[in-house]
Formats: C-alpha cells, structure tokens, sequence
C-alpha cells in the first residue's frame, strides 16, 4: 500500500442480508474510505452473494454464538448492530419448545434477541479499543415496559431490543457506551406487505378501512427503511457518540396516512380506530396480533417513542450542518406500486 492512501475504515454491518442492514452496507461502500464486512449465517445465500460481488466482505458469523462475533469484529472501527425479533417469533421449531416450556411464542422470541442482544455487546466489548469515538451504533425500539409505567408488560420485541440498547451495555460496559448511538426505527413504510388487510381492507363500495388500535390524531414516526436506515445510520456516523434518535422521513397521524393514500391513488380511504380486541381478532395469527396490538395501542399513550421527546431527527442532524437524505411518506406512496392493494377482491 503506498503512503498516500490511507488504510480504510472498517465497519461491521450485522443483518447485512436484511432491510436495515444491507441499506447501511450500500451506503457506507459509497465511501471508499470504508472497508464493509457484513455479517450472515450463510455466505452462500444468493443474497450474500449479490453483496460479495458489490465488495462487501462477505462473513460467516451467527448471533446465538458469542464466539463467531469476537472473531469477526476484530479491528472493526464501527459496529452497526441490529437483531430479529421476527425469526424465533414464526419458527415452527421454536413454537413447539416455547409450547413445551409453557411460555408464549412471544415470550420465546422476547429470550432468544435479548441474548443476541448481550452477546454483541459482549463481544463488542472485547474490541471497544479499536472502534472509533462513535463507532457503537445501534438499530432499538423504546422501553413499553418502562415508558409505559408497567402498563405494556408484553411489548416483547421492544424491550427485548431496549433492555440491552442502552441498558445492558451502560450496566456492564462504560468505555462501550460511551462510544454507542442508539437509533430507534419509525415504522416501516413495507410494512403494509406483512398485514395488507389490517392497513388496507377492501369494503364492498370499493373504499378501504385501515384499523388499528391506534388514536386517529396520534403521530408516530414511519422509515422507508430500504432507502434511509444508511442515510441515517451514515450521518449518525458523523455525530457526536452518546445520542440517542428517531429515524424516520415523516411523523404522522394513521388518518393523515390515510388521507395521504387516498390523495395519491384517487380512492376513498379512512383511518377507523379499532379496540385492541377486535384488532387480535381479524389478525390471522393470534399471537401476531397481540404483539402488533400492543405496539399499535402502546404508540397512543406513552408513544412509540416511549413519549422520549428528545431523540434526535433527521432534521436536527442536518441543523448540525451534516447531510441527512430521507424518504418523505407521501414520496414512498408515490413510488411504491399498489396495484396488489387496490385489485384485490
Ligand atoms: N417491520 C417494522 O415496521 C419494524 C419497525 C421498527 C423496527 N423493526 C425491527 O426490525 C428488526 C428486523 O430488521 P430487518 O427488517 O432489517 O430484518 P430482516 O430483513 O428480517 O433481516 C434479518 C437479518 O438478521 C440476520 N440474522 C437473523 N438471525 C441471525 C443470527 N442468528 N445470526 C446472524 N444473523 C442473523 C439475517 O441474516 P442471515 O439470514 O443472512 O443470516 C438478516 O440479515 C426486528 O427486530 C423488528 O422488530 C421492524
């Protein structure tokens, strides 16, 4: 290597397969001074494929083994963190062993990422030394349990995330959260493709119903998380460590959303707020339904957030003079192709 070129910066992408962590990857490998080393159980996938072929390396470790994460984050300079709740929470494998311990499946899902959680940040601890001043930087949700006064005991896939982000590591590793940023995720503008009937019911006169245990007026956060969790996760990069923040392009209202929907496709839509239990009912997995219900009831009082006013925004990452792109809801709908939507029957 000759003197004039610096060695590059390495950043450790955890779920580079995934949404978030495959949107970080494309941002950062548009900075030659970075090095990427995105982390999968299975570099043969043809999504890890894809990836190696772009310059990501490429690596073989998995979260449920503590060790696999201390060989792979070695000399890294930023670790992007993200875990899935999701995957423990369908399998079938682990369905039948919550059954057999007599838990719920979302209980099962709640032990399995808050143990990936720890390990990260065990092993991220080993390497605390070699990552740069804001080099921790973590995808969260809030604390419901916590936020919430104990009212939300069961918000499992939030506070699996937030028991370790920030808890854990300030409890156990100072220098390490010294260096972190946690970065909570708005609601996903996709995430219409996972309960197309709950954001978008079909009614006989053509109009569509979207019902949530949500207050019509409430505001939360929504992320085009495909395009945007780089951008943001790039210019958090640049921040100051030790902040905490909400990513998200818009922050509004399931009845503006609504409004917004029907503006753009020139059909009628309404937001109808739905009790929790009608909500658990119309959902095809019941257990799905209690876990989204909350999350969707929860998002009223406190607040998605937690009713954290102080996370930081896009907007206040550029005030700090540092470019922050992000994808305003009204620009996703205009992208995205509903056809499914508005064909079906
Ligand atoms: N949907 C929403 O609206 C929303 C909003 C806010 C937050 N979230 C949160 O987002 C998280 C999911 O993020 P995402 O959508 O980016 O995930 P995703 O697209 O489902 O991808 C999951 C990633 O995690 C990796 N992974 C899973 N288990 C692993 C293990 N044991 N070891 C190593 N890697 C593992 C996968 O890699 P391989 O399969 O290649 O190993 C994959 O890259 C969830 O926890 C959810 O709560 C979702």
């Amino acid at each position: 290597m000759s003197h004039s070129m610096p060695q590059k910066k390495v950043i450790c992408v955890i779920g580079v397969t995934g949404n978030q962590g495959s949107s970080v990857a494309q941002r950062f490998i548009q900075d030659p001074t970075y090095h990427v080393r995105g982390l999968t159980r299975d570099p043969s996938s043809s999504k890890a494929q894809e990836l190696a072929a772009q310059g990501i390396e490429v690596v073989q470790a998995n979260l449920d083994e503590v060790s696999t994460l201390q060989v792979v984050f070695a000399g890294a300079n930023i670790i992007f963190s993200v875990t899935n709740y999701w995957e423990p929470f369908w399998r079938s494998d682990c369905r039948q062993k919550a059954a057999e311990r007599g838990i719920s499946c979302r209980q099962y899902a709640y032990e399995i990422e808050l143990q990936q959680g720890k390990n990260i940040a065990d092993a991220a601890a080993q390497h605390v030394d070699s990552l740069e001043d804001n080099g921790f930087i973590v995808s969260t949700l809030s604390h419901a349990q916590k936020s919430s006064r104990g009212e939300y005991r069961e918000l499992y896939h939030f506070d699996a995330k937030a028991d370790v982000f920030p808890d854990y590591v300030a409890n156990n590793y100072p220098n390490l959260a010294g260096k972190m940023s946690c970065v909570q995720t708005g609601y996903f503008m996709s995430s219409y493709k996972l309960i197309p009937d709950a954001y978008f019911k079909k009614t006989n006169d053509g109009s569509f119903w979207m019902t949530f245990p949500t207050a019509p007026h409430v505001t939360v956060p929504h992320l085009d998380v495909n395009a945007d969790m780089g951008n943001f996760v790039y210019a958090v990069s640049k921040m100051p460590p030790g902040r905490s923040y909400m990513a998200e392009g818009t922050t509004c209202s399931w009845t503006e959303y609504m409004r917004l929907w029907s503006e753009v496709n020139s059909v009628p839509a309404v937001y109808r707020q739905a009790s929790l239990e009608e909500f658990v009912l119309g959902s095809p997995d019941a257990e799905f339904g209690r876990e989204a219900g909350d999350m969707l009831a929860y998002s009223t009082n406190p607040g998605y957030d937690g009713g954290d006013k102080s996370l930081l925004k896009a907007s206040d990452i550029r005030q700090a003079g540092i470019d922050c792109p992000m994808t305003s809801l009204e620009q996703f709908m205009k992208k995205e192709n509903w056809l499914n939507v508005l064909q079906k029957t």
